[in-house]
């Protein structure tokens, strides 16, 4: 072996060893829940060892509960990763919780590996499932471009939710370019752990999870969500304070058998859940009923008439959305009184007028689409609310940090559906932003702020009778 070849090994040897002491760290923590806010609550990280120890308390000291040591699943068919789920017993509400995370091989390996504890991490809980006053934030649309080797819009965004304190979080989809992309997942985990290691967000999938994975594994193996007592966590709901929260996937598009079942299934579903939190004198009746899922039924730009087009041409083949159209979900959005549909998708923040299908069109007919999607114009304005003769607050939210839309690119026709602000000009603004939602018994008040300066860019606020 020659000098060269000796010093071409140790270098390779160096490097080898060095990866290994990266990956060994514990990485990509971030909160999820089988339930709300304070029931159900886990924990998710990544090691590169099988097992994981795990530590916790509400103080920082010795009297931290010690669980038994936990066994990790593989993570995205890699063995070189495990990702490790701990779900807390129920919490108590208002209180900071700190944590600690160790990694060791177990007991079936040749050697014994134990790794250094973490430092400790700190968790704020709700304020309690009990509590009509709250806090949550929406946004959405976080990804890169497919050749972006960084993420800064993420990170920054990441970063000014992590200063807020909201209770938990709305995620409504499209966090990296390709659901499939494990560089790129590690980027978006790295770039937003100091908001992920510290606060509670609920997930509903963006076309782009299920890009390069179109069973959308690697997204369901990441994230906890509630359980719908179906098959699927892809859509789901669960009850905080006076509201109930029903997230709904767009991205099993119903061109298949399996799609239409799957979507059958999820509208069956949709409707038991609406019944049971808004039918008159239901006992689980909500004040407040809030929806998210990924792409608008009324948006600007080319993702336009995508969910209500007749004429799946419209649309790119893989975001068909077909029977969407026709099994109209927004009838049921309508007939229950649905209060927010949170959505993303489309690069900006948009709020629509009070939209409301059944009954406003001209001689009280209802509201029709023409085949491209676009809604006809609406003689009877409503305001929101969710009574029969109110309607519904439909907001596009995708500025978590993806190249935003510009003006001079935007396709905007003057849309009856996109809501003015107090100088009659219309409300979409291509910035970074989050929408915070304060709920204070029938009172909503909703703010949405751009990051980079935390200046106010909308505000408004629902009352119920
Ligand atoms: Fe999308």
């Amino acid at each position: 072996m020659t000098f060269k070849t000796k010093a071409c090994t140790f270098v390779i040897c160096f490097v080898m060893f060095f990866s290994i002491q990266v990956v060994a760290e514990i990485d990509h923590i971030h909160f999820g829940s089988k339930n709300n806010p304070l029931q159900g609550v886990t924990i998710t990280w990544r090691a590169n060892q099988s097992f994981c120890n795990f530590k916790w308390g509400y103080s920082t000291n010795s009297e931290m509960e010690q669980v038994p040591p936990i066994e990790g699943r593989i993570e995205f068919g890699d063995k070189n990763f495990y990702l490790f789920d701990y779900t807390f017993p129920d919490l108590e509400p208002s209180r900071t919780i700190h944590f600690a995370i160790q990694e060791y091989n177990g007991t079936y390996e040749c050697s014994q590996y134990t790794g250094q504890w973490t430092a400790v991490y700190s968790f704020q809980t709700a304020p309690g499932a009990k509590s009509n006053k709250f806090t949550f934030i929406a946004g959405g649309d976080s990804r890169s471009e497919r050749c972006d080797i960084t993420m800064p819009g993420w990170q920054s965004v990441s970063e000014a939710l992590r200063n807020t304190n909201a209770d938990f979080f709305i995620f409504s989809g499209d966090l990296i370019i390709q659901g499939g992309d494990k560089a790129k997942c590690n980027l978006w985990f790295d770039s937003g752990k100091n908001f992920l290691s510290q606060k509670l967000t609920y997930y509903s999938a963006g076309n782009h999870e299920r890009y390069g994975d179109p069973t959308l594994s690697n997204y369901l193996n990441q994230f906890v969500l509630p359980s719908n007592g179906n098959f699927t966590k892809l859509y789901y709901s669960f009850e905080y304070g006076n509201a109930a929260f029903i997230f709904l996937t767009t991205e099993i598009v119903p061109t298949t058998d399996f799609g239409k079942e799957f979507m059958k299934k999820q509208t069956e579903w949709l409707t038991e859940q609406l019944i049971k939190y808004r039918a008159p004198g239901s006992n689980n009746y909500k004040e407040w009923v809030i929806l998210c899922f990924h792409k608008p039924f009324f948006t600007v730009d080319k993702h336009e008439g995508e969910m209500t087009s007749f004429t799946p041409s419209v649309t790119p083949k893989e975001d068909t959305s077909g029977d969407y159209s026709t099994i109209w979900w927004k009838d049921l959005f309508d007939e229950y009184g649905v209060d927010v549909i949170l959505n993303g998708h489309t690069h900006l923040y948009m709020r629509s007028v009070p939209i409301l299908l059944k009954g406003t069109g001209p001689n009280g007919q209802d509201i029709t689409f023409d085949e491209k999607g676009i809604p006809s114009k609406p003689v009877k304005e409503v305001q929101y609310g969710k009574e029969k003769n109110e309607g519904r607050l439909e907001i596009v939210t995708g500025g978590f940090g993806v190249k935003l839309l510009t003006e001079d690119k935007l396709t905007y026709r003057d849309q009856w559906y996109v809501a003015r602000d107090k100088n009659g000009n219309p409300l979409y603004i291509m910035a970074f932003h989050y929408c915070t939602f304060n709920i204070d018994g029938k009172k909503m008040e909703m703010i949405v702020k751009k990051t980079e300066d935390n200046s106010i860019i909308d505000q408004l606020t629902i009352m119920h009778k």
